[in-house]
């Protein structure tokens, strides 16, 4: 690896899709300029790396970050600047040493993952290769992610009275990534004209899925599995596929059962909820489908589905690869969606992935509902040949900015090879 003598460091406080401050971070290696933006949730994990905020309420309701951008102008950059860095990994070390803390409290995970991100793309340009071709991981070649496009928003991302908050479609079958997203965009486009016809509204949610009230999530998978038809495409894993995030832990209750359209569950009958949803529609991959500290039912999920359904640990595993270790050994899911802000590090991030590997958990690539222009995550879903990315719906500039990255990587890499890379039968 070319090691890289930073010369600069800036950041500053930019907006994103929800209209939040959040950091871009520019480095600097001589003439040579790199930059990243960070993305935020708002359905977090508790354990998730240490957002920093201003908590000044008389800017943006406490939301600023203008701490941390001073700290990325300051501190950061005098460690960025100090010596030649020989690969990312001993930069990543140096912050997290620097912070001091378990969770990046002090600097803030926000300031040091857009360094981090930063920092990648300037060990990609000094190596003279594109990012995604820079971010491997041992073991596997690059490959085109199947795009999961959330077409249907709820829980924290719609507040209408839908509990489950993402319904995504996956073109499993499609032969090349134009064609994907082409499916995903007429799928989206017969879903709209679905929902005017029933008289339902067509304004959408943050990751630029329609909100319309509908409460049931089985009245959504059918929603999604009509507009799937109307489209012309065959739902399923010949076809077009579903995945579900229903992030539990957002309609738990304090005495432990969940509340799901105004019905109050044990853990075991969400489970059979989700058993009977997996049989009436193609679902092939649930996500979150139990609450964080909901570890029997999270086990009771994985016994029941696991061999036939892809399980997908977020608010639990938060992209750690500890969590995620203690969770294989515990039979919990079966794979880990990857967000680059809930650990903190590019670095940190690659470890996560390599651990799925090592024990058998596929991973998913995934965007956070607040989002910016940054398509960093189409060439780390590419780069990684995990075969997944999720990023919202096919609309809104901030959603369209990875799929359109992923058609520009496509188009000059033909040779890149499509689709999971395994196999999406459902049982
Ligand atoms: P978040 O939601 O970015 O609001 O946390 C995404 C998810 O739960 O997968
Ligand atoms: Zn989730």
């Amino acid at each position: 690896m070319t090691s890289v003598q930073f010369t600069g460091l800036q950041a500053c406080e930019i907006l994103d899709s929800r209209g939040r401050p959040t950091l871009s971070v520019t480095a600097a290696c001589g003439p040579r300029h790199t930059a990243a933006a960070v993305p935020s949730g708002a359905s977090t994990g508790r354990s998730e790396a240490h957002e920093r905020r201003d908590g000044d309420p008389s800017r943006y309701g406490g939301a600023g970050v203008l701490g941390a951008v001073d700290t990325v102008n300051s501190e950061l950059r005098r460690l960025l600047c100090r010596r030649a860095w020989a690969s990312l990994a001993e930069l990543d070390a140096a912050m997290v040493e620097l912070d001091g803390t378990a969770d990046r409290r002090r600097l803030g995970a926000n300031a040091i993952l857009g360094v981090s991100m930063a920092a990648a793309r300037m060990f990609a340009e000094a190596g003279e290769v594109p990012l995604w071709s820079w971010l491997r991981v041992t073991g596997t070649g690059p490959r085109m992610p199947v795009p999961h496009f959330n077409v249907l928003n709820g829980g924290a991302h719609a507040h209408t009275g839908l509990d489950f908050q993402e319904f995504m479609i996956a073109p499993v079958a499609a032969a090349t990534t134009a064609a994907a997203i082409r499916a995903g965009a007429e799928i989206y486009a017969a879903l709209r004209t679905l929902l005017a016809e029933r008289g339902h509204s067509v304004g959408l949610g943050d990751e630029g899925g329609f909100a319309p009230e509908v409460t049931r999530p089985e009245d959504a998978l059918h929603l999604l599995l009509r507009a799937i038809e109307d489209a012309g495409y065959p739902a399923g894993p010949d076809g077009v596929a579903i995945a579900i995030d229903p992030a539990a832990s957002q309609f738990r209750q304090p005495d432990g059962s969940y509340l799901v359209n105004g019905h109050r569950h044990s853990s075991s009958e969400l489970v059979q909820r989700y058993v009977q949803m997996v049989r009436d529609f193609p679902v092939w991959s649930i996500e979150d489908g139990m609450a964080e500290d909901d570890l029997s039912g999270w086990r009771e999920l994985t016994a029941e589905l696991g061999d036939r359904v892809q399980l997908v640990g977020d608010d639990n595993f938060v992209t750690s690869a500890s969590r995620i270790a203690r969770g294989a050994k515990l039979s919990v899911a079966n794979a880990a969606l990857i967000k680059l802000n809930q650990i903190g590090t590019v670095t940190e991030t690659l470890d996560a992935i390599e651990i799925c590997r090592e024990h058998g958990y596929r991973q998913m690539i995934s965007h956070r509902s607040g989002e910016t222009a940054d398509a960093f995550i189409a060439d780390l879903a590419v780069g990684t040949g995990c075969g997944q990315l999720k990023a919202g719906a096919p609309a809104r500039g901030e959603r369209v900015a990875k799929y359109n990255r992923l058609l520009e990587i496509a188009a000059r890499h033909p040779e890149l090879p499509y689709g999971a890379a395994f196999d999406v039968r459902l049982g």
